[in-house]
């Protein structure tokens, strides 16, 4: 679609030309303008002051590449592996919640979207689309399921038996949210969900916590008491690292603990059988002024030594993002919000080019890097603005 920018520097006469669309900022201008400013804010907005939410993307613009220069460039090599799994380039899908907000396909078209592209899509324990639906349009590709754990264990189980069941590969536990962090665009807005659509996942529940759902879910709907109460009332606020015990007892899932941000509990996730970790401060959405991930990501990649992998999210915009990341030891990252605002944008067809242009960005970047596999990508490469001048 295009966008219009009115030009009036000839008297009365109005210019008006189209704005290609070629990059995720290009993507977010043209996705704010298609959604309702209640779910714009939902998506857009972080946690407090938002200081996290703007470092997240600043800290990788105070980092430099160090290029390396005539080494055959001629071919570069993006596909990898995650917990074992082919993808066909480093850049996975985060779990975001209520995509049928964004389009009308919602999560289904996020799935259609990372299967066509070659990746892996996290589906949130919140969707709009149900766990199962979302399975049966996109069979043949891999998918992660992100839990919260609730009060309710019984219904939390249920939750994970039909993640197995729909062949879900991966459990993305969410250890950053006791509760939601205080976002004041919600509370200003009365953030509601729009009376169409439900928390797709419960439906199927046992009758006395939908039941409890249901009731949440229409203060939801009536903006009285938004979205923290749905989390506040439901979610387990005191689960602690010993929980994930309980959560092998039931699967076999691999485990992703997302959420980590210090090296004490990298070796907690390690400790008790995590398969990988994902740094991530929730897209700055939860305690406002927690590092960037990309500051976190070198303390906890040192703590855990290569004994799992490590991924990150929040702030992840470009290709030299997905660089950095890489070169300071994540395995791959995840991306939230560009996913979101590609699905508002253009649907499936959004999201796919989201998809399209990390890689382009992503593959472009290692052959101006100097590295045609992701093995020659190293942390070496990488220094922080200023350091060059500060050794004068
Ligand atoms: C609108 C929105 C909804 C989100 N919903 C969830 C969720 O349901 N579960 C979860 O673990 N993380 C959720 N997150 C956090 C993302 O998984 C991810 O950590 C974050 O978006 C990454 O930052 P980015 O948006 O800058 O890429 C949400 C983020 C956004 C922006």
């Amino acid at each position: 679609m295009k966008d219009l920018v009115i030009n009036g520097t000839e008297k009365g006469k109005l210019e008006r030309r189209s704005v290609p669309v070629v990059n995720i900022a290009d993507v977010e201008r043209e996705a704010l303008k298609r959604i309702p400013k209640h779910s714009l804010d939902y998506y857009r907005s972080g946690a407090g002051d938002e200081i996290t939410l703007a470092e997240n993307c600043l800290a990788f613009n105070h980092l430099r590449i160090r290029p390396r220069f005539l080494r055959d460039m001629s071919t570069r090599v993006t596909a990898t592996t995650v917990l074992g799994i082919p993808v066909a380039f480093p850049v996975l899908v985060a779990p975001t919640a209520m995509q049928r907000m964004a389009t009308p396909l919602g999560e289904v078209a996020n799935a259609l979207a990372c299967e066509a592209e070659g990746t892996i899509m996290t589906l949130s324990t919140i969707s709009t689309s149900s766990l199962e639906e979302v399975a049966h349009a996109t069979p043949n590709s891999p998918k992660f399921f992100q839990l919260y754990i609730y009060r309710d264990r019984e219904l939390t189980r249920r939750l994970v038996k039909r993640a197995e069941r729909a062949g879900y590969r991966a459990l993305v536990l969410t250890v950053d949210t006791p509760f939601f962090g205080q976002r004041y665009a919600d509370e200003r807005n009365h953030f509601k969900l729009d009376a169409h659509l439900k928390m797709a996942n419960f439906e199927e529940e046992d009758k006395e916590a939908s039941e409890r759902i249901n009731r949440v879910e229409a203060n939801l709907k009536s903006g009285s008491s938004g979205l923290a109460e749905y989390a506040n009332s439901l979610f387990d606020p005191s689960i602690t690292w010993d929980d994930i015990a309980w959560l092998k007892s039931i699967t076999s899932l691999p485990i992703v603990a997302k959420g980590v941000l210090t090296r004490e509990d990298a070796l907690k996730a390690l400790e008790t059988g995590c398969s990988a970790i994902l740094v991530s401060n929730h897209g700055g959405r939860q305690l406002d002024t927690v590092p960037a991930t990309i500051e976190a990501l070198i303390e906890v990649v040192d703590a855990v030594q290569g004994r799992c992998e490590v991924y990150l999210d929040s702030g992840v915009r470009r290709g030299t993002d997905v660089f950095k990341a890489l070169a300071l030891g994540a395995r791959a990252v995840f991306i939230g919000r560009p996913m979101v605002y590609g699905l508002a944008y253009d649907g499936l067809a959004g999201g796919r080019k989201v998809l399209q242009m990390f890689r382009r960005e992503f593959e472009q970047t290692m052959g101006l890097a100097g590295c045609a596999t992701l093995a020659e990508i190293q942390r070496s490469m990488i220094v922080p603005a200023g350091y060059l001048l500060s050794k004068l």
